[in-house]
């Protein structure tokens, strides 16, 4: 079996115009290239495979398009959603609109322990919005090193090292970390306030919600599982293997990115 038929890559990928042409021509939000994230994939994924993991939801963040019109050798978006579902045709709407095309699409759990049997490796993953919405962040960022084969680049929300509001102190330094379906009272209307400050509505924190975290040891994926700083997140990312390589604040703070390699 050839890669291009591994991949499900249907037709040779290509990108039809330059962005600017696209830009004339298209209603899709095009990239932000000041953007920290932005600027990793377009200076590093040329001739490089690609995967955007977790990429749909909110599709105007996903990497594919942009990991394609950087000169990506191919690209994958890869998912837990059901294929077909409203986010997949989101997607393939908006590769249409910017004239993108060639990419791959797999349906996948990250925290499936055969991800890279499932999805392949890849010189270059992406993966941005997951891991403080799963029960185990290191066992979830070890699935995506099973998947790197060089370079890692993770967004994940972060809060401060320290949180002061009108009701209190909280210190997420020196490696703490809030496991929310357990969060104390205190705890909660701290970081509530936090949130409410940055204008950020959380499920189980500053939004009222009845989501269960998991039922019959079935994990939802939808709600925040953790609060965690950047630098504990940095930790992880070396204690699994990787080096930090260069990392940025995102969001005015509110999230984070952390360029890497694999070592
Ligand atoms: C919060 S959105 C993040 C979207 C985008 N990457 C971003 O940063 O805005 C989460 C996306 O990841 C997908 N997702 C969540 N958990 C996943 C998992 N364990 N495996 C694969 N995809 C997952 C969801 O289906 C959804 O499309």
């Amino acid at each position: 079996m050839g890669l291009r038929t591994m991949l499900g890559l249907k037709e040779p990928f290509h990108v039809r115009q330059s962005r600017l042409a696209t830009a004339l021509e298209t209603s899709a939000e095009l990239p932000d290239m000041t953007l920290f994230q932005n600027r990793m994939i377009s200076n590093h994924v040329r001739d490089l495979t690609f995967v955007d993991v977790g990429g749909l939801w909110g599709t105007n963040n996903e990497k594919v398009t942009l990991a394609l019109q950087s000169g990506a050798k191919t690209a994958t978006m890869a998912d837990m959603q059901e294929m077909d579902n409203e986010w997949w045709q989101a997607f393939r709407r908006r590769a249409a609109q910017l004239n993108v095309s060639g990419y791959a699409e797999k349906l996948v759990n990250l925290d499936d322990p055969r991800v890279h049997e499932k999805l392949g490796t890849f010189d270059f993953v992406h993966c941005s919005g997951i891991v403080y919405h799963v029960p185990s962040p290191f066992y979830t960022i070890q699935r995506l090193a099973s998947l790197t084969k060089r370079y890692l680049l993770l967004g994940s929300m972060v809060v401060p090292e320290v949180i002061v509001t009108e009701s209190g102190e909280l210190r997420f330094d020196g490696g703490q970390m809030i496991y929310i379906p357990a969060i104390g009272d205190r705890e909660r209307t701290i970081v509530a306030e936090h949130f409410n400050g940055v204008s950020l509505s959380v499920a189980h924190i500053n939004l009222a919600s009845n989501e269960h975290f998991s039922r019959n040891g079935e994990i939802n994926y939808g709600p925040w599982w953790w609060l965690y700083s950047s630098k504990t997140m940095k930790r992880m990312l070396e204690d699994i293997g990787f080096k930090v390589i260069e990392h940025a604040p995102a969001w005015e703070g509110r999230s984070h990115y952390f360029f890497c390699e694999k070592v």
